[in-house]
């Protein structure tokens, strides 16, 4: 009897069910969307119950769709936004809409947090430093400014494993995504007894942690009821979305980068060892991948600057036709340099305040110098990324590989071949997260011996752009010049920002 793997992805817009068959093949997709809510500036919540609805209806179409028989399904693996915080009572029942990772209310906290463990021990032990979107400046914030609410809270639980609790009753979660609580020891793999006391969270409130393939629970008679789902199935550990996005384009290996050009540009980077940066300006988590930890600098307005850029200045114009004009300028622009901090910035700068900008501008610019500029910005900035790993002791990088809607762009793929001086190379996989947690259902199912064995079966290479000599080094000053920029804006930045 044939054998198939579902994923589920509890990201920010929609809940994803994928099924893949045992040679990793896309079987059958099923999604079912949502919004989110803004109750006040910079704060971001949605309702738990709307995750588990939309996986129930993704689920039962998605079986309807791919006509199996579902005691076919070995495992079942979950991924989903990182960060999210859904506070539980005792009975298990969701107390506050759940807080999201682009919610930007916890400056205070962050502070907080910093004072109550000093950041260097902070960094030491976790690996980062307090970001408003981790979940532990949430937690202090609803003790903080909701104590009643606070005081019936029993335990927490991240989007994707809220929805794990519904599937089998089990509160649980894995290593991956437990890094982006802050309240991880990187090292060890598990919940920080150093950072629970100094925050004064009892032992009880965290969920039990697993490795990314370990089973946590089996599907529930209830859960069965409800999607169509064989009671007793598998429910593997999984990964939060940037880890099971990286096992699905197979990024597993130290030497592997996984460079992510969606909306936000996401640097990803395998290692074999605990490393951070001191400063805490690159996430340091743990891998979905036993022994593996990752290295994570966050853009946020990276193919989304092109965007803006296209509905701004070309709206209606196709992203081909205004990009081919580009491909024919020198590098740099003719001296002109696009900063892309449209909505502020998180790596290399954490700093909310950020602006855009085009600096040197002169008569002789045209439209076409300013669409290259805006492309070359954003590969800058993610080679930013770059240059801290390497600071940090990732020597090698043997391969990129690059996903998502900017990496269809041969002009941009190429401009940033040569602004990073890397290959980067394209996979067959266009799925994400769903398709590597499908993996890491796998590899608990015993379907494959270990992830390596996953992302070979299923993930190969479709294409590359290989640098350019000549044009790496005409990029050089120019990334000298990108780099002197932020550090001059900065106060203008915070300035304007205050008008
Ligand atoms: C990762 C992050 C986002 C969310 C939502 O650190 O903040 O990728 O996981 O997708």
């Amino acid at each position: 009897m044939a054998a198939y793997l579902l994923g589920i992805d509890v990201s920010t817009t929609a809940t994803k069910a994928l099924l893949i068959d045992s040679a990793g093949k896309v079987v059958a997709v099923a999604a079912t969307e949502y919004g989110f809510e803004t109750p006040h500036p910079l704060w971001s919540e949605q309702d738990p119950a709307m995750w588990w609805y939309a996986a129930v209806q993704s689920i039962r179409r998605l079986l309807a769709d791919a006509e199996i028989d579902p005691a076919q399904i070995s495992a079942v693996g979950l991924t989903g936004q990182m960060h999210g915080l859904t506070l539980l009572d005792e009975a298990g029942v969701v107390l506050r809409p759940a807080i999201l990772w682009n919610d930007q209310r916890t400056g205070a906290e962050c502070d907080e947090i910093r004072t109550r463990l000093g950041k260097d021990q902070l960094v030491q032990v976790t690996g980062n430093d307090a970001l408003t979107g981790f979940t532990a400046p949430k937690i202090l914030w609803v003790r903080n400014h909701e104590p009643e609410i606070f005081a019936r809270a029993k335990s927490f639980l991240l989007p994707k494993d809220y929805l794990r609790f519904r599937l089998t009753g089990v509160q649980a979660t894995d290593r991956a995504d437990g890094s982006g609580t802050l309240l991880m020891d990187l090292q060890s793999r598990d919940w920080s007894k150093t950072v629970l006391d100094a925050l004064e969270l009892p032992n009880e409130f965290v969920p039990k942690s697993f490795e990314g393939t370990e089973i946590t629970g089996t599907i529930s008679a209830a859960a069965a009821e409800a999607t169509g789902l064989c009671q007793g199935t598998p429910v593997v550990a999984g990964g939060g979305d940037q880890a099971a996005g990286a096992v699905g384009v197979g990024a597993v290996q130290e030497g592997i980068v996984s460079l992510a050009l969606g909306t936000s540009g996401v640097v990803f980077a395998t290692v074999n060892r605990p490393v951070f940066e001191p400063e805490g300006r690159l996430h340091a988590f743990c891998h979905s991948v036993l022994g593996r930890w990752h290295l994570m600098g966050v853009m946020l307005a990276a193919a989304g600057s092109l965007r803006w850029y296209r509905d701004t200045i070309a709206p209606g114009v196709g992203y081909d036709d205004l990009l081919a004009p580009a491909a024919d300028l020198a590098p740099g622009s003719e001296g002109l340099i696009f900063l892309p901090y449209l909505t502020g910035e998180r790596t290399p700068h954490p700093d909310p305040w950020a602006r855009g900008a085009f600096v040197g501008l002169t008569i002789r610019h045209t439209l076409p110098h300013m669409t290259r500029a805006v492309l070359e910005g954003v590969a800058f900035g993610l080679r930013d990324s770059f240059e801290l790993m390497k600071g940090v002791g990732l020597a090698q990088i043997r391969q990129v590989r690059i996903s998502g809607g900017g990496a269809r762009s041969p002009i941009w793929r190429q401009i940033l071949a040569d602004v990073l001086g890397t290959e980067l190379v394209t996979v067959n996989t266009t799925e994400g997260a769903a398709f590597g947690a499908a993996l890491l259902a796998g590899v608990g199912a015993g379907i494959w011996p270990d992830v390596d064995t996953a992302c070979a079966t299923a993930i190969h290479v479709t294409g590359s752009t290989t640098p350019q000599a000549a044009t790496m080094r005409q990029y050089e000053p120019v990334y000298q010049a990108y780099g002197a920029l932020y550090p001059a804006l900065k106060a203008n930045f915070a300035q304007l920002s205050a008008l």
